[in-house]
């Protein structure tokens, strides 16, 4: 509450969190967008919301019918008990004849004169008017409409209504009504060249009281809206004091100077088959034993495949899943925007104590959203996230090609990482084998080292350091020294 004024609840779960805590009590809000992108459902919802909490609440609907608005419901699960109901869509009077419009001033003042009459007879705390748009298209004078929404907007404020005016015609001209709301919500959607449409909402104004600025992705499906407020705009809890955990792998640790610390990332890089997520499942493993909860996101392969390898590998994860120290959840592609996926973390660290993260693989993420122009952004905010919490977050990226280097990376891992882990193959003797090394951490030392390493029934174990490599940087090292010290 800021100033004493009384926050009411938009009934659209994230909502109330972008506005900086709901709708004022007695404003006006707009809520703006093309056809199909919302309005008319965020509408419902506020409605409903203001029902179950014993409020009075009338739709004044201008477009579409009591039929039709009781079918949208339907389609959601809901009904319009308790909601006001007026219909002056003009499109069947009580006998069902049509009733025919001139469009003139005096055709307006009259629409404006019922809606006013609504007001004044269901003096309702929520009210929805949808939509303006079929009001303006009565007068071609700007003017005049504002002047009528000036007085429904006067009207609305003295009763202490929440008037939600739903529009589709954005301008910024001066005299568009829109200069009278208190906020306004703009809902947008699109529709990329594969993949489901994308939904998002942005708040273009809000008077008096600080909010979550830029998009913020948004779903809808039966039962309603949900938003999922953008993790860039959530500010940071004060930092928690960090830790080093043991990856579970004694060597590892010291190759990593120690372990990995808590809020930081690691990003695990390297050419397919090298053993990535055979780490993640073994780091999973280690960290949830040392007080690390953790949640692993699987974009391309299932739980079950997962669960399996690491079984074979001697690592089972059953029990730490049983006692709900580690989730398995598999993400397939479309199924969700990366607004969504970032909420779903969230939830999972503020609600359920998640201390670590792995998502496996980066490539899959990036496949699943790929009409996304801001990916890099996105990673880089959701590893901010991650890392102001103190979550250790562990990303992998498979490099294509067997020789994983000067190949682009869709998303510069490296760049974006604390902590950059590289799984190799090299040659030697005749014959392949893996390393990994450890290329930067952005805080504390590490050992610069190649260790050679096997994955076998005890999992990935690592040699000691090697030391005679050839050709290190051409991303396929060639091993020069005695075959001895090879595992
Ligand atoms: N029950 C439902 N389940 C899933 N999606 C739905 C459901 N009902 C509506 N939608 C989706 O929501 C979209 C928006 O519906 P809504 O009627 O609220 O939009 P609107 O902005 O009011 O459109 P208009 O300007 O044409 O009135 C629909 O096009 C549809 O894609
Ligand atoms: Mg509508």
């Amino acid at each position: 509450m800021q100033d004493g004024m009384a926050f009411v609840s938009s009934g659209v779960p994230g909502l109330d969190e972008v506005l900086g805590g709901g709708l004022r009590r007695g404003f006006v809000y707009f809520i703006e967008g093309d056809s199909g992108t919302g309005k008319t459902t965020l509408g419902l919802q506020f409605l409903r919301e203001g029902v179950r909490q014993g409020e009075r609440t009338l739709v004044v609907s201008l477009s579409e019918t009591t039929g039709e608005l009781a079918t949208a419901a339907e389609s959601h699960g809901w009904t319009l008990d308790g909601i006001d109901v007026r219909d002056l869509t003009g499109k069947g009077d009580a006998d069902g004849a049509p009733v025919l419009f001139h469009f003139s001033e005096t055709a307006l003042e009259e629409r404006v004169g019922q809606l006013l009459k609504a007001l004044e007879e269901a003096r309702p705390q929520r009210m929805v008017l949808d939509t303006l748009s079929a009001l303006r298209i009565l007068s071609d004078r700007p003017g005049a409409l504002r002047r009528h929404m000036e007085r429904i907007q006067h009207r609305a404020h003295q009763l202490d209504c929440n008037l939600l005016m739903v529009d589709t015609a954005f301008g910024e001209e001066l005299l568009h009504p829109r200069s009278l709301a208190w906020g306004i919500l703009r809902l947008e959607r699109s529709v990329g060249d594969y993949g489901p449409q994308r939904r998002r909402l942005y708040v273009p104004k809000l008077r008096g009281q600080a909010y979550l600025d830029g998009y913020h992705d948004m779903r809808i499906r039966r039962g309603g809206i949900k938003v999922f407020p953008s993790l860039r705009a959530i500010p940071d809890p004060a930092a928690p004091e960090a830790r080093t955990v043991s990856t579970g792998i004694e060597s590892l640790d010291t190759l990593l100077g120690g372990g990995l610390l808590q809020g930081t990332s690691a990003a695990l890089l390297g050419p397919p088959g090298t053993g990535k997520s055979t780490l993640v499942s073994q780091l999973a493993l280690a960290l949830a034993g040392s007080g690390e909860p953790g949640a692993v996101f699987l974009f391309e392969e299932s739980v079950e495949t997962f669960f399996r390898r690491a079984q074979g590998q001697g690592c089972d994860l059953g029990s730490r899943l049983e006692n709900g120290a580690l989730r398995l959840h598999q993400v397939s592609p479309a199924e969700c925007s990366p607004g969504e996926f970032a909420h779903r973390l969230r939830r999972l660290v503020e609600e359920e104590g998640v201390r670590f993260v792995a998502i496996d693989s980066l490539n899959g993420y990036l496949h699943a959203m790929p009409d996304d122009r801001f990916m890099h952004t996105h990673i880089h905010d959701l590893l901010s996230y991650l890392g102001g919490r103190g979550v250790i977050t562990l990303v992998t990226m498979t490099q294509t090609g067997p020789l994983a280097i000067g190949q682009p990376m869709p998303v510069d891992l490296s760049y974006l990482a604390d902590t950059v882990i590289l799984q190799r193959y090299f040659e030697a003797h005749g014959a392949i084998h893996t390393a990994i090394s450890v290329m930067k951490k952005r805080y504390g030392d590490h050992e610069h080292t190649i260790r050679e390493y096997r994955i076998g029934p005890q999992g990935l174990v690592l040699g000691e350091p090697l030391t005679r490599f050839r050709g290190v940087l051409t991303g396929v090292p060639e091993y020069v020294g005695e075959e001895s010290p090879l595992m």
